[in-house]
């Protein structure tokens, strides 16, 4: 697979639907304690940090939008700059708590984070939702698809999922492992072929 990335590019298309998203979620290959026997490396490529900083976020997505980000204590602090630099006003997170004890220096952790952040003015739809949530773990990095169902009941769409593993109902969604609905200039992933292919048909 070529993994060739280039930073530069800063414009995003989608060839089934050029359109802008109104909600995004982002569970990036973070780098940040993942080398090694124990790290995400072993499961699939990693990015730098300069890489997904310089994702075309602001090409995706609507004026008034609203994105989310996974973290894990590692990578709390560069999520929020990172969502800052997109463009996103940090407002609130999420916290997923397993009920396996993982890895950690300090506390053996046991919970991810999910960022919220705002652009421009849009409403968040439903007040009543708590900020935790044990929910069960499955494979490796396998982030709960209950959190789908709970960023539709607070946001709106059209929704895309970036780094996606699998599709879900209603959600565009882009990554390595996955059918890609878009192309994400400057990030090549295998399912571009296919809209190469559409091209020249
Ligand atoms: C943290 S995992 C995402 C896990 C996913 N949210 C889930 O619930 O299964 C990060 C994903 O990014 C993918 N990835 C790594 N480098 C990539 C790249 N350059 N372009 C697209 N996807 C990449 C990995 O293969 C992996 O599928």
């Amino acid at each position: 697979m070529n993994t060739t990335i280039n930073t530069k590019k800063a414009t995003a298309t989608s060839a089934k639907t050029p359109m802008r998203y109104t909600t995004v979620l982002i569970d990036p290959p973070w780098p940040t304690g993942q080398r090694g026997k124990l790290g995400a490396e072993r499961h699939y490529p990693l990015m730098t940090i300069e890489q997904v900083r310089a994702l075309p976020i602001p090409d995706l997505m609507a004026e008034n939008s609203h994105a989310y980000v996974w973290c894990y204590p590692g990578t709390r602090s560069i999520a929020e700059e990172t969502l800052r630099g997109w463009g996103f006003e940090f407002k609130d997170e999420f916290v997923w708590g397993k009920d396996q004890m993982g890895l950690g220096s300090y506390f053996r952790h046991a919970h991810e984070t999910l960022l919220l952040g705002v652009k421009g003015k849009l409403p968040f739809r439903f007040h009543g939702q708590r900020s935790f949530a044990m929910l069960p773990r499955r494979s490796h990095s396998w982030k709960p698809e209950e959190v789908h169902i709970m960023i539709q009941r607070c946001s709106p769409g059209p929704y895309l999922e970036l780094f996606a593993r699998r599709p879900f109902p209603g959600w565009h969604v882009w990554g390595n492992e996955v059918a890609s609905d878009i192309r994400v200039p400057g990030y090549p992933v295998p399912s571009d072929a296919h809209f190469e292919e559409a091209a020249n048909a």
